[in-house]
């Protein structure tokens, strides 16, 4: 069964406003309503249409073990050092679970983008599966030692082949749904082979209201295809919240990006300007020969025709003349005078493009029409006036060769994996739905060649940003190339280090780029051994995680003091006892160190019991103000994992 939310434990809720608590309660609410619906799909209160498949009515109630985040300090880059990025070696969904810690999505909390490229099912990619229906949880675990991976990969024939990719990807999206900013995009690349089944998952997941555009990327023609050429993929483009994400909107503009070729088309303008001053039509003059020849799909394409300068080009740039008809037909219909020759100016047959006679007498008072030799008038449109940016449309046209040549050229190797995605395609996407903001903060659980992360590095190396990503890749293990052991460090992580070091196998002068990461091993589940080898720090964390559902630790996490690592919002603390000692090589707890804790608790302001975790209670006292929590059997226990003993 889910299990009841409690909003206060969830966020911190002192400083939101009303209108960002009203939004937590409207997430919590369809939470629960997802998770009934799920749950069962008589519930959902819906008559209509939903994805049924075998696996439905469970998925979301599965527990999903956090599993232990180890640094790898020589796969970091600086070496040893590390940096503000993160590139994870695990499986997503467990990562996802630890993520939630630091990257809950709330009102100002959570990913700014989630960026997925799952594979995509089509019978010879990496998507694979645990095919051991049958078996529990700890016979997987016993399998995993002898054969190490349990996973096969699935095949075209098999009957069961969606059940499959459904039961992979709907956890991974809901974990990513709860790890988005509310005013957060997540951005799905798939094929025709899913498509389908992902957008039903996304409509009843998401909710049809927060779809913002689905993006078809054509990136080749299939020549030897035997009906039609099917060489595009899709983008699927999701907000976690439409609403809130309008109200960005309405603070920083509607998403666009600058018009391409426009720095290359003003430097040229300027060039011209200082040479000529205020010789408009030695300007416009070289400005036409500078566009002369341009063809389409160059990025001065776009720009080509405004070569227009007057005196207000210093400020609005060169512009172009604007047919000044009405598009359709049917426009108003009025009469100008030409302010030169005195002449009636004929109306055009399809109407005026300008709504009224006083609206168009003021733009020929400003100078803002052109008198063509007929006595016809164009609209001059100034290129800085508005016209400096372009909205994205849905169908990018590019083709996968380059981005393949160019793994090739950073790696020595570019076939490493199928169909690299392109990272200038995700520079433009990621730069319009984040407004280009520079602190965004990007997620990529299918991490791979680490696209993702290359692209992030050149938009910080542009404008000095501080954008930050996490990766994770859990190694493929259909890859011939790279053994699954060493994939993350040998393509996701390498193809980051080399674009940050600036050292490419073709050996080309490349300039380094400002950042680093830090490599983490999540390989590990949280079993008894890992718990009671760990040290003081990360067993805190392991807590801390393990009883997030209850108190996510943003909340709670308490520093400096010896004994309590934590504070809930309802004022419950937490507690470690973790020295040296004759049980299990730990010390108990003693009436002695339970008096410190209560001093500790009560410097720090906790109102209710403080939970206890020790290997054992030495302590006399029984009273209500802790409650002892046996380590591990407790945690286990949290875990669902004492069966396995
Ligand atoms: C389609 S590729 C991603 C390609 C990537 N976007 C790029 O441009 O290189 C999918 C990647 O996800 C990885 N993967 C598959 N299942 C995973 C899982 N459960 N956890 C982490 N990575 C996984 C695969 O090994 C593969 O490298």
């Amino acid at each position: 069964m889910p299990k009841t939310i409690n909003i206060s434990q969830n966020h911190q809720l002192s400083g939101l406003d009303k209108h960002e608590l009203i939004r937590i309660i409207e997430d919590l609410q369809g939470e629960k309503r997802l998770n009934d619906g799920f749950a069962n799909l008589s519930e959902t209160g819906s008559n209509d249409a939903a994805l049924m498949w075998r696996g439905r009515n469970r998925f979301l109630a599965e527990q999903v073990l956090p599993v232990k985040l180890e640094i790898v300090p020589q796969l970091s880059y600086p070496k040893n050092k590390g940096g503000e990025h993160r590139i994870i070696d695990g499986d997503n969904l467990a990562v996802m679970r630890s993520l939630l810690t630091d990257f809950r999505g709330g009102p100002n909390s959570g990913f700014d983008v989630i960026y997925m490229d799952p594979p995509y099912n089509t019978g010879s990619d990496t998507f694979t599966y645990n095919d051991n229906y049958n078996l529990s949880k700890s016979e997987i675990e016993k399998l995993k030692k002898t054969v190490r991976y349990v996973e096969k990969g699935v095949s075209l024939d098999d009957p069961s082949r969606h059940t499959k990719w459904i039961n992979h990807i709907a956890p991974r999206l809901w974990a990513a749904r709860k790890l988005l900013k509310y005013t957060g995009v997540i951005i799905i690349s798939i094929d025709e082979h899913e498509l389908p089944r992902l957008w039903m998952l996304m409509e009843e997941m998401f909710g049809e209201k927060n779809r913002i555009a689905t993006v078809v990327w054509e990136r080749s023609r299939k020549n030897d295809a035997t009906y039609i050429s099917e060489g595009h993929e899709y983008m699927l483009v999701w907000a976690r919240d439409e609403a809130a994400l309008r109200q960005m909107v309405k603070l920083k503009g509607k998403w666009r990006e600058p018009k391409p070729g426009l720095d290359i088309f003003m430097t040229e303008f300027k060039r011209l300007k200082n040479i000529h001053n205020d010789d408009y039509s030695e300007i416009s003059k070289g400005l036409k020969g500078f566009v002369k020849g341009i063809k389409k799909g160059d990025p001065l394409w776009t720009i080509r025709q405004y070569v227009g300068v007057d005196a207000k080009s210093a400020n609005l740039g060169p512009y172009k003349e604007d047919d000044p008809s009405w598009p359709g037909g049917g426009g108003p219909n009025y009469s100008i005078t030409h302010p030169n020759t005195g002449a009636t100016v004929r109306t055009p047959p399809k109407g005026w493009v300008i709504k009224s006679f006083e609206a168009f007498q003021d733009l020929i008072d400003q100078d803002k029409i052109v008198w063509k030799g007929d006595g016809t008038p164009k609209i001059k449109k100034y290129l800085l006036d508005g016209r400096e940016s372009d909205v994205i449309t849905s169908i990018i046209q590019k083709e996968s060769r380059q981005s393949v040549m160019m793994l090739n050229n950073l790696l020595g190797f570019g076939d490493a994996i199928n169909h690299p995605k392109d990272h200038l395609i995700l520079k433009r996407l990621f730069s319009v739905v984040t407004w280009n903001n520079p602190n965004a903060v990007f997620f990529d659980p299918y991490g791979g060649s680490g696209t993702t992360g290359h692209s992030i590095l050149e938009m910080n190396a542009e404008d000095n940003g501080m954008r930050r990503f996490v990766l994770v890749e859990s190694g493929d293990p259909s890859n011939k190339k790279i053994g699954r052991e060493e994939y993350t460090n040998k393509l996701t992580a390498e193809r980051i280090r080399r674009t940050l070091s600036g050292k490419w196998a073709d050996k080309k002068d490349r300039p380094k780029l400002p950042g680093g990461f830090t490599f983490y091993s999540a390989r590990k589940d949280i079993d008894r051994d890992i718990l009671m080898a760990s040290d003081r720090e990360n067993l805190a964390d392991i807590i801390l995680q393990i009883v997030e559902e209850d108190s996510n630790r943003q909340d709670c996490r308490m520093d400096g003091y010896k004994y309590l690592i934590g504070k809930t919002r309802l004022g419950y603390g937490i507690a470690l006892v973790w020295e040296k000692g004759n049980v299990k090589g730990h010390k108990p707890l003693t009436k002695e160190i339970r008096s410190k804790i209560m001093a500790e608790a009560e410097k720090a302001g906790v109102t209710k019991p403080v939970y206890i975790y020790a290997v054992a209670n030495v302590s006399p006292i029984n009273d209500k103000l802790y409650k002892f929590q046996q380590i591990p059997d407790s945690l286990l226990a949290r875990l669902n994992l004492l069966e396995e003993d």
